[in-house]
C-alpha cells in the first residue's frame, strides 16, 4: 500500500453491534488507511486459550499463554487477517466458544498491557509506512491511542445492536436467535463496562455517534466530513489539490 489519505490515527470504539468493524473498515478503504481489529487480538489469545484447556479467568495460567502466542495481524481494510503462526483463525475466533470466553481473558490486566504494547506497535508500524491507520475497539481512544487525532465512540439501542449482531452471525453461518445474541451482547457489555483494568468507555474528548437510525453511509458520511473539518487528509490529498 502507498501513503494514502489519512494522516494518523482514528480510534474507533463503542460496545458490539454498534457497527463499528463496518464503519471501520470502510473508513479505512476511503482513507488509503491501514485497519487493526483490536477485539479480534483479544479474540484470539482467548482462542489459544481453550485450546490449552485453561479456564479463561485463570489470571496465573492465561498470562503465559498470551506471552507465548504468535499473533499476526494483517493490516489491509479489505482483507484484514488474523494468524496463529500460520492457522488461519478468522473464523473461529467469531465463534460462540470465543465469544463467551473473551470478555474474562480480556479483563485480565497482564494481557492487556501485552496487547496494548502490541496494538502500539503496530499503529507505530503502519502510521509510518501508511500514513494512517484507523483502530478499532473498546479503549483505543483513552489507552491505546490516547493522542489519536479523531476518536469516535459508536452506540446504537440494545435492541438494533442484537438485530445487527444476529444478521452478521447469519451471513456468516453461525446459528444464532435475536433473543440469544441480544443476552450476549448485553452480557458482554456489562463485563466490557464493569471491569477494573480499561472498561469500555468514551474518552472526553470523543465524538459520540448513536447509529441506531442512520445506515452505514450516513456513519460514513458523517465521519468523513470530521476528518475533513480536522483536516486530517494528509499528503496525496493535498497533491491532488483537494
Ligand atoms: O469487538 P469484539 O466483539 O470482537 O471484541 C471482543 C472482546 O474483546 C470484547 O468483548 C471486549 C474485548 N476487547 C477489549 O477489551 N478491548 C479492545 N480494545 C477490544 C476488544
Amino acid at each position: 500500500m502507498e501513503a494514502g489519505d489519512l494522516r494518523g490515527v482514528v480510534a474507533l470504539d463503542g460496545p458490539s453491534g454498534t457497527g463499528k468493524s463496518t464503519v471501520a473498515r470502510r473508513l479505512a478503504s476511503r482513507l488509503g488507511a491501514s485497519y487493526l481489529d483490536t477485539g479480534a487480538m483479544y479474540r484470539a489469545v482467548t482462542l489459544a486459550t481453550l485450546r490449552a484447556g485453561v479456564a479463561p479467568d485463570d489470571e496465573a495460567a492465561v498470562l503465559p499463554i498470551a506471552e507465548a502466542v504468535d499473533l499476526r495481524m494483517g493490516t489491509d481494510p479489505e482483507r484484514p487477517t488474523v494468524h496463529l503462526g500460520d492457522e488461519d483463525i478468522a473464523a473461529e475466533i467469531r465463534g460462540r466458544a470465543v465469544t463467551l470466553a473473551v470478555s474474562a481473558v480480556s479483563a485480565i490486566p497482564g494481557v492487556r498491557e501485552l496487547l496494548k504494547a502490541g496494538q502500539r506497535e503496530i499503529i507505530a508500524r503502519e502510521c509510518a509506512r501508511a500514513g494512517g491507520i484507523v483502530v478499532e475497539g473498546r479503549d483505543i481512544g483513552t489507552v491505546v491511542a490516547p493522542d489519536a487525532a479523531l476518536k469516535v465512540f459508536l452506540t446504537a439501542s440494545s435492541d438494533a445492536r442484537a438485530q445487527r449482531r444476529a444478521r452478521q452471525d447469519a451471513a456468516e453461518g453461525r446459528v444464532s436467535t435475536v433473543d440469544d445474541t441480544r443476552q450476549d451482547v448485553d452480557r458482554r457489555d456489562r463485563l466490557d463496562s464493569s471491569r477494573a483494568a480499561a472498561p469500555l468507555r468514551a474518552a472526553e474528548d470523543a465524538v459520540r455517534l448513536d447509529t441506531t437510525d442512520l445506515d452505514l453511509p450516513a456513519v460514513l458520511d458523517r465521519l468523513l466530513a470530521i476528518v475533513d473539518e480536522r483536516g486530517l487528509r494528509g499528503v496525496a490529498a493535498e497533491r491532488a489539490g483537494w
